[in-house]
């Protein structure tokens, strides 16, 4: 085959040496514009797991690139006047040339034919081609000539980074955050060579605005970093040597996903490598890697289907259905990490204590989780976790095994939970007349008993025309509360967890069969009228709901407040006010549902004023020394609707009327959502509001295993989490979790005490492997 790959960075370079090496009959031309020498930037970085791929499919490159490796394990974070380090972080690093320098010696060894100096302006420049690799970098020339076949989506993200070098060698990977006048600066800091480190600068738009760096040309940049960094750099300097870029030498990352990766020209067929098809955010350092894989599985696809010019489109559609599966969740990663560094300063800096700061820089890509911490660095996680439960009023013995984050209690106004899980209310459509009964006792029951610090009862409706269903639980007469006491008195004599009341009212959602007969459908028979905040039905076949008239807005009100009152009479420990899931409240809070022009819709302060109306109405009859929550959807999934921006809003307003924490839900509010689920998929919008608003957080969502709820507790982005699916699932989630972790010292109910023993032991014998023989 002629192969020509446009662009000598890695990616060109790597693909000419791989695809040579598989068969030296292929004439291979790798084609740049830069001399040999002469390229930007300074170090790049790698994992082990890169290196053993790279090993598996050429020896001598991998064996040189391992010989010019810089090791180093340690991170270490500046913030706030403190220095502190972690271990067992395991990354090697590189200096750009000098790996250039490896691919291009590779290359000329095997035959690869190496053109320096040309810029290609067009792929139709090479007509005998069978195969063009775009391997031309993040603006490739060739891919913006077919941008309809390629269909690339680049996103310029609203950060400024500069990439600078320094002769200080620092012996860890360095993040050292800077506060100035006008905000927050972070360097990343991490050696690749004897004596050279990659030094990038990075700030928000505004910030770098604000200093006048806008206007600044490179050599005043420079000094601005130096004097600013002046601690860490110690005496050293900064140098540039991207003195080739046109403009300011602050970039901006443009995060690029293409929509198909190859495209034939009428002559041959052209595809996508490396930068040219995707990019990575520097915060998680695998644009490298991404671009070096990208090679290896072109090459591995023509060995597996064959290297023939007619093999050639089938080639490449498996190529890219193998590379776009892998590079969108490298790109999930980089996309959380690069993230928190464009909120960093508005959200973490200032407000998180160093420690808690350390953690959630550490956590950033979601990737690494409370485990993989201990794995890293043991005596650095249980230092953190003793901090942490010492700052949760825990007696920490210095010896002793440290309690995970989850494990620690938590207050809120009077009300001590004796951990940081909550069972999450669900509906279970099993009542009759909206009384609690067996069914409802022992449900309860069974979860109070198995370990959760409060569990919440299901959305509780207010009246009988509030049910979603007619087998919603209420608490609108005697007989109710009566039958919900029998249940709160059981948790409370029985067991140490606490019990919630979510109080609610279906709005537009009301009126429906019980989820198994078929969900958010009419009654077959016996509707009720509905009320929502507009005349706007649910679905196509739902009832169209009666916009809330004042005298609506006034009965709904104290039905809510009477509810609240007989909730005090029962003894519940916290009120959640349910305003999510396009429910009444929801339905007001949300522009998809309320189109109301009078002062309840229109801004935000007009779409929260009946909501605030009513929360307002249960704080004034709720103890003092008891919280509320509000569960909110922060994310409506649709658009027009809310984002988590508007929760935000919202959520200070909620805290400013008294709320005591925002449980942070999403969605349920149009039938035209489209969410994007997945692991903690909500957790974000709890970080959030937590971090932004200044708030207490409940995450909830897709969160079920306690190494997910200990990284998210540790590191701030919420300070409960609440599962509701896993308690459908175990009644003892949290007993069983504990045991999962190793955690001895939770106590089981005394009743059940001969199994956890036997519990701990057979989950230690499963974790130790089959016995020998
Ligand atoms: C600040 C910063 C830090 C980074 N840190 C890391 C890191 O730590 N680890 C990591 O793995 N990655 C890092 N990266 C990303 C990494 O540099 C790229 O992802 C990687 O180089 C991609 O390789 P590539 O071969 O696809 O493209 P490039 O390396 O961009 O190579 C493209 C080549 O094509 C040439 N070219 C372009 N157009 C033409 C033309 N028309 N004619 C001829 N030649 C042409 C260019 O001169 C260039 O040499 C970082 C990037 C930045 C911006
Ligand atoms: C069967 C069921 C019923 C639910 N009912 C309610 C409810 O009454 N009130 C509420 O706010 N959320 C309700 N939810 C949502 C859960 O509280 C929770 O937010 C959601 O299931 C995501 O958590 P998970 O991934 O742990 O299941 C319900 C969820 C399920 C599965």
């Amino acid at each position: 085959m002629r192969v020509v790959c446009i662009g000598g960075g890695p990616a060109g370079l790597y693909f000419g040496l791989l695809m040579k090496k598989e068969n030296p009959e292929h004439h291979i031309t790798v084609i740049e514009r830069n001399k040999p020498y002469d390229t930007f930037g300074w170090g790049v970085v790698f994992s082990d797991a890169t290196m053993d791929n790279m090993r598996a499919w050429d020896r001598e490159t991998a064996q040189e690139i391992e010989s010019a490796f810089n090791h180093w394990d340690d991170i270490e974070v500046l913030i706030k006047g403190r220095r502190m380090r972690t271990t067992g972080h395991g990354f090697v690093g590189i200096g750009r040339k000098k790996l250039l320098n490896i691919l291009q010696a590779r290359c000329e060894a095997l035959g690869v034919e190496l053109v320096f100096e040309r810029e290609v302006d067009s792929d139709l420049e090479f007509p005998d081609a069978d195969l063009i690799i775009a391997s031309d970098g993040i603006n490739s020339k060739i891919r913006n000539r077919y941008r309809d076949a390629f269909k690339p989506d680049l996103v310029m993200r609203p950060n400024r980074f500069i990439w600078l070098g320094s002769k200080k060698r620092f012996d860890a990977f360095t993040f050292d955050f800077r506060r100035t006048e006008h905000g927050w600066f972070q360097a990343h800091i991490y050696k690749f060579d004897e004596d050279t480190s990659t030094f990038i600068v990075e700030t928000t738009e505004d910030v770098f605005a604000a200093h006048g760096l806008d206007k600044a040309d490179e050599t005043k940049s420079i000094a601005f970093c130096e004097q600013l960094f002046s601690e860490v750099l110690n005496g050293g300097t900064l140098m540039s040597n991207a003195r080739h870029l046109r403009g300011s030498a602050w970039l901006n990352f443009g995060r690029l996903i293409c929509g198909k990766w190859s495209h034939f020209n009428g002559k041959s067929h052209v595809v996508l490598m490396g930068d040219a098809a995707h990019t990575a955010h520097f915060a998680i350092g695998s644009g490298t890697k991404l671009a070096l894989e990208d090679a290896i599985e072109l090459t591995r696809q023509f060995r597996n289907l064959g290297d023939t010019p007619d093999k050639i489109p089938a080639v490449l559609a498996a190529y890219e259905e193998v590379r776009s599966v892998d590079v969108a969740r490298i790109q999930n990663a980089a996309r959380n990490a690069m993230e928190w560094f464009e909120v960093v300063g508005s959200r973490y800096a200032d407000t998180l204590d160093p420690e808690q700061f350390m953690y959630s820089l550490l956590t950033r890509s979601q990737r690494i989780s409370h485990e993989n911490l201990r794995l890293r660095d043991k005596t650095w996680l249980e230092n953190y976790e003793r901090w942490f439960a010492a700052r949760a009023g825990i007696n920490v013995d210095p010896d002793g095994p440290p309690v995970p984050p989850m494990f620690t209690p938590y207050r809120v106004r009077g009300l001590t939970l004796q951990n940081r899980i909550v069972m999450s209310p669900m509906a279970m459509y099993s009542a009759k007349d909206g009384v609690p009964n067996d069914f409802h006792l022992v449900h309860f029951g069974s979860r109070a008993l198995g370990g959760a610090g409060l569990i919440f009862g299901e959305m509780t409706c207010v009246s009988p025309d509030a049910r979603i269903t007619p087998g919603c639980l209420g608490l609108w007469n005697d007989e109710q509360a009566a039958a919900w006491k029998r249940m709160v008195d059981f948790v409370h004599t029985t067991t140490p967890a606490k019990f919630g009341l979510q109080l609610g009212h279906a709005g537009r959602k009301g009126s429906t069969r019980v989820a198994w007969e078929g969900i958010d459908q009419p009654l077959h028979e016996d509707n009720w009228p509905l009320i929502s905040a507009s005349a706007l039905s649910y679905t196509a076949n739902s009832q169209v709901p009666r916009a809330m008239t004042r005298a609506d807005m006034d009965q709904v009100k104290a039905d809510f407040v009477a509810a609240a009152r007989r909730g005090i009479e029962v003894g519940f420990d916290i009120l959640e006010l349910h305003c999510a899931h396009g429910y009444l409240l929801s339905s007001f809070l949300s522009p998809l549902t309320n189109h109301r022009t009078d002062e309840y819709g229109g801004s935000h302060e007009n779409n929260a004023r009946y909501p605030l109306e009513i929360f307002r109405a249960i704080r004034a009859v709720w103890p003092d020394d008891k919280p509320i929550s509000v569960r909110l959807s922060c994310h409506d999934w649709t658009e027009g609707g809310n984002t988590p921006a508007d929760a935000a809003i919202y959520a200070k307003m909620f805290k400013d009327a008294g709320a005591d924490l925002v449980d942070c839900s999403s969605g349920q509010v149009s039938k035209d959502e489209k969410p994007v689920y997945g692991r903690l998929f909500q957790t974000p919008f709890s970080d959030k509001l937590r971090n932004e608003v200044g708030i207490a957080t409940v995450a909830v969502g897709a969160i079920s295993e306690a190494d997910h709820a200990n990284s998210i507790i540790a590191a701030g982005r919420a300070d409960l989490c609440a599962l509701a699916r896993p308690h459908l699932a175990d009644t003892a989630w949290t007993l069983h979790e504990a045991a999962k972790i190793g955690v001895k010292s939770i106590a089981w109910p005394k009743q059940y005490l001969s199994a956890k023993m036997q519990y701990e032991t057979n989950l230690a014998r499963a974790a130790a492997g089959p016995r020998p023989g």
